[in-house]
Parts: C-alpha cells; structure tokens; sequence
C-alpha cells in the first residue's frame, strides 16, 4: 500500500511511478478531512507493506503528516513494514530519524528511507525560490531513474537507506525545524493581489479545504498545511505571502 501527501504534485508524480514498478494496488492520497482530523480516518489493510510518500518541510515531516501518523485509527498496519519516501528539493536533514521515531511509537515496524530530488517549491522566505527552468528539468529527468532504483532496492529486499540529508542534518530537523513549524507555519500573510479573477481553482485545489470563495476573492482559514498549492496553481500568479512572495516563481507537476 502507498499513502502519500503532495502539495504541489512531486510526491504524488513518485507515488504513481513507484506505484506502477511496484504493482501496488492500494494508493491513498491524503487530504480533506482525514488530513484535518487523522481520529475520523478508518484504514484497513492486509498489505504486507506500506510506503509512506511526502515532501520534505524545513528537513522534517510535514506537521499534518506527523498529526495522521500519530492519531489515525488504521487496522493492519501493525503487521506491515514500513518504507518511506520523501521528496525534496535539496536535502532532508534527518527526516527519516524523525518518521522512524514516528512509526516506532505506534509500535509498527520501520524499514528503509529513501530521497528522490525533485523542482523546488518553498518560496516564502529571502533567498528562497523556485529553481531555474534548466534546474527543475534536469531534477525531472533523473528523477524516474532514482525511482526505479528505490522500486528495485524494495523488490529485492535490500536492507538500507538512500538519503540525501546535505549537511548539519541534526542542527535542521533538531532546532530550525521545531522552529519554523512554531513560527513559520502561519496561514495568515496568505493574500490575493489585483489579478485575482475570481475564477476558484486555489479553493478547489487546497487539500485542506481551507480555502473559500468570498465575494470575488478566496478567503484563508486556520487549517493549512503549508503546501502551497494555492500559490502554485493560481494562473494569475495572484496569491501573495505578505511580502515574502515578490518576484517569486511558480511550480506546478501536473
Ligand atoms: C513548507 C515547505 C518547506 C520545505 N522545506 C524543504 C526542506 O527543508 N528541504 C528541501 O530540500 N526542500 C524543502 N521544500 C521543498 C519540497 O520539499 C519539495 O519541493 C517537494 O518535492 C514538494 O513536494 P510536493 O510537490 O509533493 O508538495 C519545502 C517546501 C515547502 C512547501
Ligand atoms: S486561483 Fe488565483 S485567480 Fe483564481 S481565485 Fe484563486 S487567487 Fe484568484
Ligand atoms: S491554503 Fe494553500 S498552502 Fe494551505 S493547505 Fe491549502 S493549498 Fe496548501
């Protein structure tokens, strides 16, 4: 079985494809209210796997991936082996640690990690922005040959990881981490500029559902993973952070 998170398509690109190498039947992509609310999930399995695929948030687990993990009511993963993927768009400090740890306290068994390396999308900070157009296509083009490494890697029952952590992985996830999920999270700053037209696709794409259409504009509420997605997808490119999203670029995988 593969569960998966994606904002902005990386994760659910690599979910697909190793879903297919893998022949694996049951792929859950988690959103709405179970992402919300992870006690209102009822998930039963008889898969002697499960593949955990999300993307990479300040080299840790996203906050919402961590909230399902710890609180979902999920028949049968305890006789499962754990795996988990995550993409990124540099470097996953010691994300893996942190799902293990995770996993370890519901009391299923954690296996392999692996990275894939995908386009970047975190646009909300100085000095950071989506990658050049020659940088993102040269990340697509090898992802498809990590991702047939890591489907042989599971096939074949190899022990072992395949991370990209980059360097002082334990000062990121240990302290810049806790920091930005406290401090950096907030749904607040999100705006629309005078291109908004009103047309509703942020809305309809949030995997929260925590955007509503307003008179005109889309309107933000308080359950948001941070994923971006709204600012992605806008064709007007008219979602704006504070001031943080200036001159940034846009990435979407279909
Ligand atoms: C809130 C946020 C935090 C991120 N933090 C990291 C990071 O710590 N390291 C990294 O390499 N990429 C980081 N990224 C980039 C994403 O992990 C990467 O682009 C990922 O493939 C996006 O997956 P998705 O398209 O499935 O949402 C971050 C992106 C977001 C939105
Ligand atoms: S997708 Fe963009 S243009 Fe459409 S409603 Fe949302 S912000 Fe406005
Ligand atoms: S409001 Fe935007 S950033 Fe927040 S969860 Fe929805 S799509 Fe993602």
């Amino acid at each position: 079985m593969i569960i998966f998170f994606s904002g902005t398509g990386n994760s659910h690109f690599v979910a697909r494809e190793l879903g297919k190498l893998l022949h694996e039947e049951e792929i859950l992509q988690l959103k709405g209210e179970i992402l919300y609310d992870p006690t209102k999930s009822q998930l039963k399995t008889d898969s002697k796997r499960i593949i955990w695929i999300f993307p990479t948030y300040s080299w840790g687990v996203p906050p919402v991936v961590k909230r399902f993990i710890k609180e979902c009511n999920f028949e049968g993963a305890d006789k499962a082996i754990h795996y988990m993927v995550t993409t990124c768009g540099d470097d996953t400090g010691e994300t893996a640690a942190q799902w293990r740890k995770f996993i370890a306290e519901r009391k299923w068994t954690a296996t392999n990690a692996y990275t894939v390396i995908m386009p970047n999308t975190y646009v909300l900070m100085k000095g950071f922005d989506v990658d050049s157009p020659d940088l993102a296509a040269q990340k697509l083009e090898q992802a498809p040959t990590r991702i047939a490494e890591i489907a042989d890697h599971i096939n074949k029952g190899t022990a072992g990881d395949m991370l990209t952590k980059g360097s002082w992985p334990k000062i990121k996830t240990g302290i810049i981490y806790p920091y930005f999920v406290r401090f950096c999270m907030s749904p607040k700053p999100f705006k629309t500029n005078a291109n908004c037209t009103g047309c509703g696709k942020c809305a309809r794409a949030c995997p929260m559902d925590n955007i509503t259409m307003g008179a005109k504009c889309p309107q933000w509420h308080d359950r948001c993973a941070l994923c971006l997605r709204c600012y992605h997808i806008c064709p007007s490119d008219a979602v704006e952070y504070g001031n943080a999203t200036k001159d940034k670029g846009q990435y979407f995988l279909e």
